[in-house]
């Protein structure tokens, strides 16, 4: 077996074991010629007798912050070592990076992603429950959007939020978790993709969305507010998506978001459980040492 960089002559065998697995579901067949173009990281392929049989994905979602996703073994393959063999060679390129956290998430019953995860030194960082929802016509109050110039007392309102700290600070894009900073929240409020309520002039509720990396979706990342409040803004950003042009809406939140969202009209989705690994600190770099991910 060899491991290597994708190519696109990969794609049909690639796509064709993919079919098999999550019942068709599986996303990437539509990521596949972005995931090939993009810069930084690496995108692997396992091969086994000139056929490939596996893919490992590294994202850089940020300097220093490295996301894995796109671990996959064909079926007719399976528990043969392969996805070893692939981390084995994503943890060198992943050393290049010089990263300070290097995360993933997979649905709660992966058993076999959780284990290897947590060899490795990956530490479990948060559950999610995964909600999606409709798009809806109607009114909206005239400054439900944030500005730039309300940065500074989005990231005060931020810090303070039981759900930003139970999230460990990270903003949920479709299946990717990116650190929600300064720059990210200017990014995000800058393509009007924030929506905030006040009461007395004060920010007392929050709702952060951003388009899907590599889908149709509008990703609800971030929510929280007092209960009725938080409630509104979730269904204001069901009517701001809708006038974005978005169709669908997807959200990944901790349990106490989901119970906002499900009264604002989403319904769970399978599978509905999430969960959140990061490596980093003292862990990451004996892990980098060790040479296995
Ligand atoms: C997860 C997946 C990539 C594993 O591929 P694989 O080539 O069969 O895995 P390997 O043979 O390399 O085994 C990896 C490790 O998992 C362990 N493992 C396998 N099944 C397991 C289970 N049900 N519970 C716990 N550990 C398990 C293996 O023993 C091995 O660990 P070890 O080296 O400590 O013994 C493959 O099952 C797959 O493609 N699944 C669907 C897609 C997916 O779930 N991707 C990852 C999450 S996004």
């Amino acid at each position: 077996m060899i491991i290597r960089p994708a190519r696109p002559s990969d794609r049909e065998t690639v796509v064709s074991f993919s079919a098999r697995i999550w019942d068709g579901y599986d996303y990437l067949p539509r990521v596949w010629d972005q995931w090939l173009a993009e810069a930084g990281g690496a995108f692997l392929v396992a091969e086994l007798n000139g056929q490939p049989v596996g893919t490992d994905k590294i994202t850089v979602l940020a300097p220093g912050e490295v996301w894995l996703e796109g671990l996959r073994v064909d079926p007719h393959h399976r528990g043969k070592g392969i996805a070893r063999a692939l981390s084995r060679e994503a943890i060198q390129n992943v050393r290049q990076l010089r990263p300070s956290s290097v995360r993933f998430s997979t649905v709660v019953d992966n058993q076999t992603s959780r284990h290897m995860g947590e060899e490795a030194g990956f530490r479990f960082l948060f559950p999610c429950r995964r909600l999606i929802g409709e798009v809806r016509n109607g009114d909206l109050p005239e400054d439900v959007l944030g500005k730039l110039a309300d940065v500074d007392e989005m990231l005060v309102f931020l810090h303070r939020s039981a759900v930003f700290q139970r999230m460990k600070g990270l903003f949920a894009w479709g299946w990717i978790f990116k650190r929600l900073d300064r720059p990210f929240l200017e990014q995000i409020v800058g393509e009007g993709n924030a929506l905030l309520a006040r009461s007395r002039g004060k920010i007392n509720g929050l709702a952060l969305f951003q388009g899907q990396r590599h889908g149709p979706k509008a990703a609800l990342g971030f929510i929280d507010g007092a209960e009725e409040t938080a409630v509104t803004l979730a269904d204001q950003f069901r009517i701001v998506a809708q006038r974005r042009g978005f169709r669908e809406l997807l959200s990944m939140v901790p349990e106490s978001s989901a119970s906002v969202l499900l009264a604002a009209g989403f319904r769970l989705e399978e599978p509905t459980s999430v969960v959140v690994y990061e490596l980093s600190g003292e862990r990451l770099q004996r892990t980098l040492q060790a040479g296995e991910i």
